[in-house]
């Protein structure tokens, strides 16, 4: 009979078998299913996974030095982190649409997990985190190009590996399972989803170092907010936008004139659709006024009322 302790030691078992004494690499995001496939095929393997781990300078506060920590010192994984923020950075100024933002950063992410992985030389295998869903959607064409769209990278071309897709008949909540079961830390397990090319699509317009600053600053207080009032797993996403609006405030005795952040947060069950999340007031008010206090460059806060459709989850 199926249950999640079997499962996951008949998946070891065929993982160790499969791959022998080869290498294996694994990209890894930090995001529900990458994280848990890594731990898994971690346990079945041990130092012949290697996982790199491309920061793209667009990640929330703090969450690049959390995955580290997570993967190389708790699991004590071979983990590579790439700063690779400065490159991105550079590859996305003067870009203004959301579309070459998103094709731009996609093959930068490639070209520098190709990059380190030739550094590492050769590997046998790559670990991809796909579900059961992502494997029917690809079938049709309407969803494969979703898939490229909401998907960072995909597989780079001329790699040689064959592939190690532990979750291809799982659904994401038999994922969480997994990962509870493996002892992966819940923050991981229950994360919201989290867009391939992050911040990026969140700073609306041009992406500079100081958007990029005070989004992920505003985001992070959101994300307190949210927590603090125990929303976090009832609310499918939450987050900061930068919609790059100046507009007029005042602050002591004199006027500012500084940017405004959009709060987004909605419920759903896919990201199909969506609907926006009747958060209470109070919470709402804590996040404004912390927001504008702490943040510097901010002096007003909206919230999004609009579901899906019409409007996206995202704002680009
Ligand atoms: P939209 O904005 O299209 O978002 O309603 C639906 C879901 O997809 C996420 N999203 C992305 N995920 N790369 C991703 O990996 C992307 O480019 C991307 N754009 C949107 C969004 O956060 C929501 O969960």
């Amino acid at each position: 009979d199926w249950t999640m302790g079997n499962y996951i030691e008949k998946e070891v078992e065929d993982i160790r078998k499969l791959v022998g004494n080869r290498k294996v690499l694994c990209a890894l995001s930090g995001g529900v299913d990458s994280s848990v496939a890594a731990v898994l095929v971690h346990k079945a393997i041990g130092d012949n996974l290697t996982c790199v781990f491309v920061d793209h300078g667009l990640l929330r506060k703090n969450e690049g030095d959390w995955v580290e920590d997570i993967f190389k010192n708790q699991f004590k994984m071979n983990f590579i982190r790439v700063n690779a923020k400065d490159r991105f950075l550079e590859k996305l100024k003067g870009i203004t649409d959301p579309e070459t933002k998103r094709k731009y950063i996609g093959e930068l992410f490639i070209r520098v997990f190709e990059e380190e992985s030739q550094k590492l030389g050769d590997f046998d295998f790559l670990v991809q985190g796909t579900l059961y869903p992502d494997i029917i959607e690809s079938g049709t064409e309407t969803a494969s190009v979703i898939k490229s769209h909401h998907n960072v990278g995909g597989l780079p071309e001329d790699m040689k590996f064959e592939l190690i897709e532990p979750f291809k008949f799982l659904f994401k909540d038999e994922v969480r399972m997994v990962g509870t079961e493996l002892s992966v830390p819940e923050e991981i397990v229950w994360r919201q989803p989290f867009p391939g090319p992050g911040l990026a699509v969140r700073v609306l317009g041009e992406i500079t170092e100081e958007k990029l600053n005070i989004v992920s600053e505003a985001d992070a207080i959101v994300r307190d907010e949210i927590k603090k009032a125990g929303l976090d797993r009832e609310i499918w996403q939450y987050f900061a936008v930068l919609p790059n609006i100046k507009s007029v405030g005042v602050m002591g005795d004199e006027r500012t004139y500084s940017h405004t952040i959009g709060i987004r947060a909605i419920t759903s069950s896919d990201a199909m659709t969506a609907d926006w999340a009747r958060i209470p007031y109070e919470v709402l008010e804590n996040m404004s006024r912390r927001i504008v206090n702490e943040v510097e460059g901010v002096n007003r806060i909206v919230y999004d009322i609009t579901s899906k459709p019409p409007a996206t989850v995202e704002w680009e």
